[in-house]
């Protein structure tokens, strides 16, 4: 007979274990536990309280033979009563007799009055206790040991399912989140694909329009140049001291715009890559001397003193001798603009790296100096390390862009190092021939 009724038994639990290990969310959690209840568990009242990680707080989850309003209350005083005592301090606790316990009963329902016998039990995963199941029963002494052992079961396979469902609701919100943000990523992807197609045409629309304006602007202003030069010469032993005073304004700023617009065209010719160099023998010691010449009014105008730091030999080098020299004054022009009444060095030397040789170039200033934002973005084109320099000192942020970008055309590279009042100091190498 015995044997009988645990088969009986074993069929209810494989169905209810199938069950519970099919459910896919909490509604269809709750209606299985809901269904095993009903089959295996002979008390009027069964409660399953779950841990809400969200809500930090004990939720009914299921309530046979509660009221609404009981329900209500039941989860509402939950953490005060035993569910809350055995989720803290996890531990079955078996009351045969209520009224042998000592009435430690809280609740006021009708419901409360009419349990006579009650069994709690902690739902667990692992060490991690998750809820609480409750039973009561209007009889004294309703819960055998028997039960007891059926219901153990029942709670262990609950811990399990409930702590697998909040794992992968947990994967879903991740996942969920993660092809929000993709989405997201899509978007911005092809809004930045579409910023990068318009800047790529207004590059090569640029680098079209400067091509053929390159002639029609220097042009004019050379003419500018020349035919003012021509009057201050040929007018000027005559002329009132005004009017020479005026036309040498006109001369230098024909000149100054000159500058400007080659600057301006030389950088897009590069970016355009349409900038060929012609690698050449340099005569060093001729580059420098007209180096210097060429730097003299802004050395002077600052007040400096000019140190020229190389060796009795100077080192050979191939390069476009053009190039190195616009290098040069760029770099010197920036130190005796940056610099009043200090000292600009222009050190020469030689390097060999892995084999290879390099001819090294550093100009040292003990100027203004510049903070490591500054020098982050001083080799971008138009940016000068801060708005208020381009006031005090003209300029248009073209130069280290250009300079940038030739030392590297020749196959080098630049650097700086500088602290705000303390100097700044430029290093390029140049390999001592042209990568091939
Ligand atoms: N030796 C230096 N000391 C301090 N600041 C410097 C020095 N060289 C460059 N800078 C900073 O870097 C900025 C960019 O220099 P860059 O030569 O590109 O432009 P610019 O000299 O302002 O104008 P341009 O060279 O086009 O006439 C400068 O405006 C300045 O703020
Ligand atoms: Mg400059």
């Amino acid at each position: 007979m015995n044997e009988v009724i645990d088969q009986h038994l074993i069929e209810q639990l494989s169905t209810i274990a199938s069950g519970l290990a099919s459910v896919h969310d909490l509604a269809s959690f709750a209606e299985e536990v809901e269904r095993a209840l009903t089959v295996l568990v002979d008390a009027e009242y069964n409660g399953l309280y779950l841990w809400d990680f969200e809500a930090m707080r004990l939720r009914l989850f299921v309530a046979r033979g509660f009221s609404e309003e009981e329900r209500r209350e039941a989860e509402r005083t939950a953490w005060d009563r035993h569910p809350g005592s055995i989720f803290r301090q996890p531990r079955m606790i078996h009351i045969p007799d209520v009224e042998l316990d000592g009435g430690r009963q809280t609740q006021s329902s009708a419901r409360a009055f009419a349990v006579r016998s009650r069994l709690f039990m902690p739902v667990m995963y692992q060490r991690q206790p998750l809820g609480v199941f409750g039973f009561g029963s209007s009889r004294v002494n309703n819960f055998a040991s028997r039960d007891i052992e059926v219901l153990k079961f029942v709670c262990r396979l609950t811990g399990v399912v409930y702590r697998q469902l909040l794992d992968r609701m947990a994967r879903q919100r991740v996942e969920s989140e993660l092809a929000g943000a993709l989405e997201q990523l899509k978007v911005a992807n092809v809004d930045l694909q579409h910023a990068r197609d318009q800047a790529l045409d207004a590059t090569r629309a640029k680098s079209a329009f400067l091509a053929t304006m390159s002639h029609e602007l220097r042009t004019p202003l050379n003419a500018i140049i020349g035919y003012t030069e021509l009057i201050i010469e040929e007018y000027a032993a005559g002329a009132d001291p005004g009017l020479t005073r005026d036309l040498v304004r006109v001369d230098a700023s024909a000149r100054h715009l000159l500058g400007l617009i080659s600057d301006v065209l030389d950088l897009s010719k590069i970016e355009a890559g349409k900038f060929t160099l012609h690698a050449e023998d340099v005569d060093l010691a001729s580059l420098i001397a007209s180096v210097d010449a060429a730097c003299r009014p802004g050395q002077q105008r600052s007040d400096n003193r000019f140190v020229l730091d190389a060796p009795e030999r100077l080192p050979a080098l191939r390069a476009d001798a053009t190039a190195l020299r616009r290098v040069l004054i760029n770099l010197l022009g920036n130190a005796h603009k940056f610099t009043q009444r200090g000292v600009v060095t222009l050190r020469i030397g030689e390097q060999e790296v892995g084999g290879a040789r390099r001819v090294v170039f550093t100009v040292e200033d003990s100027g203004i100096g510049m903070s490591e934002a500054q020098v982050r973005r001083i080799f971008d084109a138009f940016t000068q390390a801060d708005a208020s320099i381009s006031r005090r000192f003209g300029g248009t942020g073209l130069g280290l862009a250009i300079t940038q970008q030739l030392v590297h055309l020749m196959g080098g590279d630049i650097g700086v190092t500088s602290a705000p009042g303390l100097g700044s100091t430029f290093s390029l190498w140049l390999p001592v021939a042209p990568p091939s």
